[in-house]
């Protein structure tokens, strides 16, 4: 028997009916800031995400599906392609590709869709995953560059995690600064390394090398109390980045948006800039990331790109869909009517009762005229039905249906022209 791969799971109902509802949520929150959709491929080259995302990072290092793709005809060249382990890379070369900034104007893009990372699958985490996410991205003079931005990116957050109905999240947040703050930062952390790397695993000494920041993502529990003390990034930003931080931190405080520092919290992407955040809930485990992001006002630049700062983030929409199952919330599949025809022909009687009604706008199932009548209502039971109208000869002849209320168990008959409104009650 084939099987679904390794770290990749199918959606079935009921659950795909939360997730249903969760992305029209979403999507109405993101309209309500002015938010537009943007869809880019799954599949980029490769070199979009080492030069964005950052070669030494676990994402690129480790994580990445990519093949040669062989040329097909002359006019075409082989090049080495990536499914999407994220989706602000492609967002960003979108940008550039279409000259959007030419536009003046802040663009504001959310996208809702799957994303690759050849992890180690385990609860929250697979390979392949569903990220909700958005970017806001524009030249400077249309206020990209803003702490305002930053306030309104995470105050939307609060506000969709609110709606979306998660409760008790937390907030964390920090500034990695700007591209020269973290030069000298990463010239503290090597000094400090220096002395004790070699106790350290294999990962973090070649990083200790090549992007001593990355050492921070360690996840080796013998590495942990280095990690801690070695110096924080907070100490190294310049007086600008300091300056933008606290303006984003005063105005979280003004609109009530709670939140905590992390300090070692540098995000497992290289083109952050400043603000970074994680939104975390305690229904998760280990993977008690609900959603990342932060600012990368020099990525643009960095893809042969014009200045453009950027802010955005991405929820994992998996995760979100688990902290809010662990709260209890239990879709459950139902439909308004469950038509059943009663007895030999009259199978095309009970279509057009279920076509008038589902264009009335009632949810209908229907049964089969070959179903005795308690079958029909056990079919109707499992479909999840609130109510069963039955369609027998008398019925239509005399154009009005017994309709029962199946948790009540009330019955009454309602007239063929009444019908759609008492159900949609
Ligand atoms: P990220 O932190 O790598 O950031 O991923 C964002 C979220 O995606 C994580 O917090 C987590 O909820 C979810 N996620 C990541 N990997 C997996 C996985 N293997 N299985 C399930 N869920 C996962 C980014 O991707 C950035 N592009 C976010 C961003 C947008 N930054 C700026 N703009």
């Amino acid at each position: 028997m084939i099987k679904a791969v390794r770290g990749t799971r199918d959606l079935l109902p009921p659950d795909t009916d939360l997730w249903n509802r969760v992305e029209s949520k979403v999507r109405e929150v993101f309209a309500r800031y002015n938010y537009h959709e943007i869809r880019t491929p799954v599949f980029e080259d490769t070199q979009l995400f080492s030069r964005s995302v950052g070669e030494e990072t676990d994402i690129v290092s480790k994580e990445m599906f990519t093949w040669e793709d062989k040329a097909r005809a002359q006019s075409e060249k082989a090049q080495s392609l990536a499914l999407r382990p994220e989706n602000t890379a492609g967002v960003v070369r979108a940008y550039i590709e279409h000259g959007l900034d030419k536009k003046g104007a802040l663009q504001k893009l959310y996208y809702i869709g799957p994303q690759f990372r050849r992890e180690r699958p385990q609860k929250g985490r697979y390979r392949q995953f569903y990220q909700i996410g958005a970017e806001i991205i524009g030249p400077p003079s249309a206020g990209s560059e803003s702490p305002a931005r930053d306030a309104e990116v995470l105050e939307m957050l609060a506000t969709l995690l609110d709606e979306v109905g998660l409760r008790d999240w937390q907030l964390q947040l920090n500034s990695v600064g700007c591209a020269e703050d973290r030069a000298r930062y990463n010239k503290a952390l090597r000094e400090a390394l220096q002395p004790v790397v070699h106790q350290m695993c294999a990962d973090c000494q070649r990083r200790a090398e090549t992007n001593p920041l990355r050492v921070l993502d360690c996840k080796h529990p013998e590495d942990q109390p280095i990690i801690e003390n070695l110096p924080k990034i907070g100490e190294y930003l310049d007086e600008p980045c300091r300056e933008h931080f606290a303006a984003v931190r005063a105005m979280l405080d003004a609109v009530g948006v709670a939140y905590s520092i992390n300090q070692r919290m540098v995000r497992g992407l290289d083109y952050y800039t400043r603000t970074t955040f994680e939104f975390t809930h305690g229904g998760l485990g280990a993977q008690s990331a609900v959603l990342g992001g932060g600012r990368y006002d020099g990525l643009s630049e960095s893809l042969d790109g014009p200045k453009a700062p950027g802010i955005g983030f991405a929820i994992g929409e998996d995760r979100l869909i688990l902290a809010l199952q662990s709260q209890g919330e239990q879709p459950v599949a139902t439909v308004q009517a469950f038509i059943a025809p009663l007895g030999a022909g009259l199978n095309s009687h009970a279509l057009k009762l279920a076509r008038e009604l589902r264009r009335a706008g009632v949810s209908a199932d229907l049964g089969d005229e070959n179903f005795r009548l308690k079958k029909s209502f056990e079919a109707a039971e499992k479909a999840g039905a609130q109510f069963i109208v039955i369609v027998g000869e008398n019925e239509v002849a005399a154009g009005q249906f017994a309709v029962k209320n199946l948790a009540s168990g009330e019955q009454v008959q309602v007239p063929r022209a009444q019908l759609a409104e008492y159900l949609r009650k």
